[in-house]
């Protein structure tokens, strides 16, 4: 339908979704190229066919003071004037007053006008928030445009959607104040203004710190787009904040000036004397050809380099979303610039905030090159738990470079006690139980990275031998280090994953562990002689079978790691079926995505257990789409009672 709006794959707050208009559906993260009419460089036709573009963004101010461009607009609607038959947006003439201060608009009129030549995503005119703007000036620019989007969505008819424009400056607090009135509003779709002279003067921090701030605010169950940063450079940060469109027509500007976009940073044709871009412009003319060509061929030909650039680095990113790699990416982006390295640290600054969107585990290590790395939320995420957890006996172990695969080299037989732990380098101090488990075993570490705590220091503050894990093996580093059980691993993961009480809770009575008979790694945790838990070799941490539910059910207060909803969802649930986020009518504040999670109904009672994709305030905003991937239901889990040990 249009106007849907459905989370495919995500990747703590970034996130691949899909957008529907009366013109077809859009996956996102998605760049739209600007269209001047009067300046076409590259026709709209053929950027989708040679380049998969599904949306542009036309300007409906300048359409409209143009006589001809007006009434071809309104005679054959902007897909005509365009000659596109995608998804087209048109703006609104906001960012000509920030240009040329002499421009008036009537924010009704140029509404209307949208609507009239069937925009299929209508920009309400906004008030242009300047980086330099005093706290008054940013309130009143803010308030202006939140009063006209509510004017425009009180007047709302069919035809176009409608995009809000969150304003407010520099100022943080204004910025989330006007995002969350902008969402009250419910319009289709948002969009972040008054950043273009931030991304021109480089001032890549401000700009993180608007966009959190922007979309701690809004609806995270719309679209998000940051207006005019239609550079490479920023992409794999502003996705990685959660924005999910761009518009560029910095692809043509640097064109003009001759400049060659690249995912770190432009040089300027007549610097370039090896091109390494693969794409059919630059296979086609070496860069001393194409410097050569007259005016209007580079021009064209440079556009069309920028525009594979472009689209390029977005496959990227959204590979990096699917890998759960996207924190690598940024960080390796974050050394290309010393701006953009402020900015990194800047969004590290508010890891609170993001950590609420970091899962336990992804598909891809951490990347541990320095000290850097130990800041990313999930790794905080971790280490705050982890660390915490100290059990009587447990022995500590401390990571260090050891090999990637080293967790399936057990080796507990070999010691060497007294080892040179001055050298030792590392992520941290851990207990030995939790090394399958993400992200320690996942990752790849430097050797050249400094271990916070010693491991002799470590045994002497806290009477724990550690083990350290060298070429493959463990090795003993102090006195007092025993081999853990499989059951005492079971209730350290436990611990970590669902908190000390609920580890006693599930892992008590009649509790017994099975493993691999290849590998030796631990499977399943039985209870009863029935499947409680299945530990996953891929993260090292537990799935929640259906009677692990009945027992966390039985022990957790109410409403605890349990996503509530409506009765129209009780059949398909209870039989092992997704729930989709239309039917949630509630679910616990702490719980993240890709937590284990207990689907009730609104009694509270224990319908299924799964495992979360989106957090609670996502579930409640999503129209459409996956809110728990249910593992096991109350009635497909007495069918299945018989073929356990099988998921
Ligand atoms: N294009 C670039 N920045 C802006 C902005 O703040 N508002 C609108 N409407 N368009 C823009
Ligand atoms: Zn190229």
């Amino acid at each position: 339908m249009k106007g849907d709006f459905e989370l495919l794959e995500r990747d703590g707050l970034a996130r691949i979704c899909r957008f529907e208009t009366a013109h077809g559906k859009v996956e996102t993260p998605a760049i739209m190229p600007v269209i001047n009419p009067n300046r076409k460089v590259i026709s709209a036709s053929e950027m989708r066919a040679r380049f998969g573009v599904d949306m542009v963004i036309t300007n409906s101010y300048i359409i409209s003071r143009n006589r001809e461009l007006r009434e071809k607009a309104l005679k054959e609607g902007v897909h005509g004037l365009l000659d596109f038959d995608g998804t087209v947006m048109t703006d609104s003439g906001t960012f000509q007053t920030h240009v040329y201060s002499d421009v008036s608009v009537d924010p009704s009129e140029i509404l209307e006008f949208q609507r009239a030549i069937g925009s299929d995503v209508a920009t309400v005119f906004d008030v242009f928030s300047e980086p330099d703007f005093t706290l008054g000036q940013a309130e009143n620019a803010a308030a202006v445009t939140a009063a006209r989007v509510k004017e425009a969505m009180s007047s709302k008819r069919g035809g176009s959607l409608i995009a809000a424009t969150v304003q407010g400056g520099l100022y943080p607090e204004v910025r989330e104040r006007t995002a969350r009135r902008l969402g009250e509003e419910a319009p289709d779709y948002f969009t972040i203004g008054g950043v273009v002279p931030l991304m021109e003067e480089y001032r890549f921090a401000d700009l993180a710190s608007v966009i959190i701030a922007s979309k701690k605010g809004l609806p995270p169950g719309r679209p998000v787009h940051l207006f005019g940063a239609g550079h490479p450079l920023m992409l794999p940060l502003a996705v990685l904040l959660g924005c999910d469109l761009f518009d560029s027509a910095s692809y043509v500007k640097y064109a003009y000036d001759g400049r060659m976009m690249f995912p770190e940073g432009s040089i300027a044709l007549s610097d370039l004397k090896y091109s390494w871009c693969d794409c059919p412009v630059c296979s086609k003319h070496a860069p001393a050809e194409m410097a050569s060509m007259d005016e209007n061929e580079s021009v064209l030909s440079i556009s069309e380099h920028n525009l594979y650039i472009l689209t390029s680095e977005l496959k990227r990113i959204k590979q990096a979303i699917h890998e759960g790699s996207l924190w690598n990416l940024v960080e390796a982006r974050a050394r290309s610039s010393p701006q953009l390295f402020d900015a990194y640290a800047e969004v590290l600054s508010h890891s609170n905030y993001l950590s609420r969107f970091e899962p336990m585990s992804r598909r891809s290590g951490i990347n541990f090159v320095d000290g850097l790395s130990l800041k990313r939320p999930d790794f905080a995420r971790f280490f705050a738990s982890a660390s915490g957890i100290r059990p009587g006996k447990a022995d500590r172990l401390l990571v260090v470079r050891g090999e990637r695969q080293y967790f399936s080299h057990y080796d507990f037989t070999s010691s060497d006690i007294g080892e040179d732990t001055a050298s030792l380098t590392g992520v941290g101090i851990f207990p030995i139980q939790i090394t399958e488990t993400y992200p320690l075993a996942q990752s790849n570490y430097s050797a050249a990275m400094e271990c916070a705590e010693k491991p002799d220091s470590y045994s002497a503050r806290f009477g724990y031998g550690a083990w350290r894990i060298a070429d493959g093996r463990w090795r003993r580093m102090g006195a007092g280090a025993n081999k853990p059980d499989r059951l005492s691993q079971a209730l350290i993961v436990c611990e970590y994953q669902f908190g000390r009480k609920y580890a006693e809770a599930l892992l008590s009575g009649d509790v017994q562990c099975t493993y691999s008979r290849n590998t030796g790694k631990l499977r399943s945790i039985m209870r009863d002689g029935r499947q409680l838990l299945f530990f996953r070799t891929e993260d090292g941490l537990f799935s929640v079978k259906f009677h692990g539910g009945e027992v966390l059910h039985g022990v957790l207060a109410k409403g605890t790691m349990s996503v509530e909803c409506s009765d129209d969802a009780i059949p398909f649930v209870s039989v092992g079926k997704s729930l989709f986020s239309r039917f949630v009518t509630d679910a616990d504040e702490a719980l993240r995505p890709g937590d284990e999670c207990l689907v009730v109904d609104r009694a509270g009672n224990l319908l299924a257990v799964g495992r979360a994709v989106l957090r609670k305030e996502e579930m409640l905003s999503f129209g459409k789409g996956v809110a728990v991937d249910v593992r096991e239901g109350r009635s497909s889990s007495a069918s299945s009672r018989q073929s356990e040990d099988t998921k």
